[in-house]
């Protein structure tokens, strides 16, 4: 095996979709010379990111909130409405609000009734831990959709997953019992090793506390408050990660981290409020959810959007 490939998960998408996996790598392959280039091919990889769920919070005081099961049912229906399809589906942690075995139960099979029993099987599915998260207890019901590396530091929940021509690193930033977030030294070394292993080829980080200052006051108290330096040094040496996608934040955010994009995408159940006044109190806003959805081709890079989950009139032609 070369490249790392024991701990790299490989594509086992069906067919139609491997053939435009090939065709994206050999247009990532040309793509230093021809960047520019509009004439070939380059099939577009489409990837929703859909974060917090917060499966098992109690909601019922909340005004007009159906609690978060059915806010995320109603998110990956969206997806499911997608056309073209999405061929990855993120999730970013916070997937159950108290790490409850029965809410990540609860998670998979609102998944595979509202996406896996459709079309060809749905996107292919990746999570990592976050904050409200017991990452082991994710991983035991989650399974495959949590494909830890083989190679990760003792107790750490990521992945590398190589899919469509993209890698896929997924870190996990969650220390036990804590709201904020950390990258210790070991599952740093750990992403140094990864980022070689993807060397020359592009790179989507994943994780659920943002690498970002966003002044939220309340919510950076309890941001990435440790390695967070030295994952932009790392992200800057690598100079081919297209993308940093996180949670926690209940907001959509974009800022930038080592010359890569950083964007936070809003929870599918319940917002914060937008109070950038120093010391300001957290507080929650019922804004209307959003899905991100990305599209990424080798020629062109990637570009972010956010879709509603409820429905709006139109489309109205102009
Ligand atoms: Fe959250």
């Amino acid at each position: 095996m070369t490249r790392g490939s024991q701990q790299v998960l490989q594509d086992n998408r069906p067919s139609h979709r491997r053939r435009d996996v090939q065709t994206r790598r050999a247009a990532h392959t040309e793509s230093a010379a021809a960047r520019k280039s509009t004439a070939r091919p380059d099939p577009p990889m489409l990837i929703a990111h859909l974060t917090d769920p917060h499966i098992g919070l109690d909601t019922a005081t909340w005004p007009d909130h159906p609690g978060p099961a059915e806010m995320l049912r109603r998110a990956f229906a969206r997806v499911r409405g997608l056309d073209p399809a999405p061929e990855v589906l993120l999730l970013s942690g916070d997937l159950t609000d108290a790490g409850r075995e029965v809410d990540y139960d609860t998670l998979r099979a609102l998944l595979k009734q509202e996406l896996s029993a459709h079309a060809d099987g749905g996107p292919r599915v990746l999570c990592i831990p976050g904050n409200h998260d017991d990452p082991a207890a994710a991983r035991r019901v989650l399974g495959e959709l949590m494909p830890v590396a083989a190679d990760a530091p003792a107790g750490c929940m990521c992945l590398h997953v190589e899919h469509g021509g993209l890698h896929f690193i997924g870190l996990d930033t969650v220390v036990p019992r804590q709201p904020h977030g950390a990258l210790g030294a070991a599952q740093l070394d750990w992403l140094a090793r990864a980022l070689q292993r993807a060397a020359g080829q592009p790179v989507i980080v994943l994780l659920h506390h943002p690498p970002l200052v966003t002044g939220i006051d309340a919510m950076d108290a309890c941001g990435l408050l440790q390695g967070g330096a030295e994952l932009a040094r790392l992200v800057a040496a690598h100079g081919g990660v297209q993308l940093i996608a996180a949670g926690h934040m209940h907001r959509p955010i974009v800022g930038a981290l080592g010359g890569a994009p950083v964007v936070v995408a809003p929870s599918t159940s319940h917002q914060l409020e937008l109070d950038l006044r120093p010391g300001a109190p957290l507080a929650m806003r019922f804004e209307p959810p959003m899905i991100g959805l990305y599209r990424w081709t080798a020629a062109d890079g990637i570009a972010c959007h956010f879709r509603a989950v409820q429905d709006f009139p139109g489309p109205f032609l102009v």
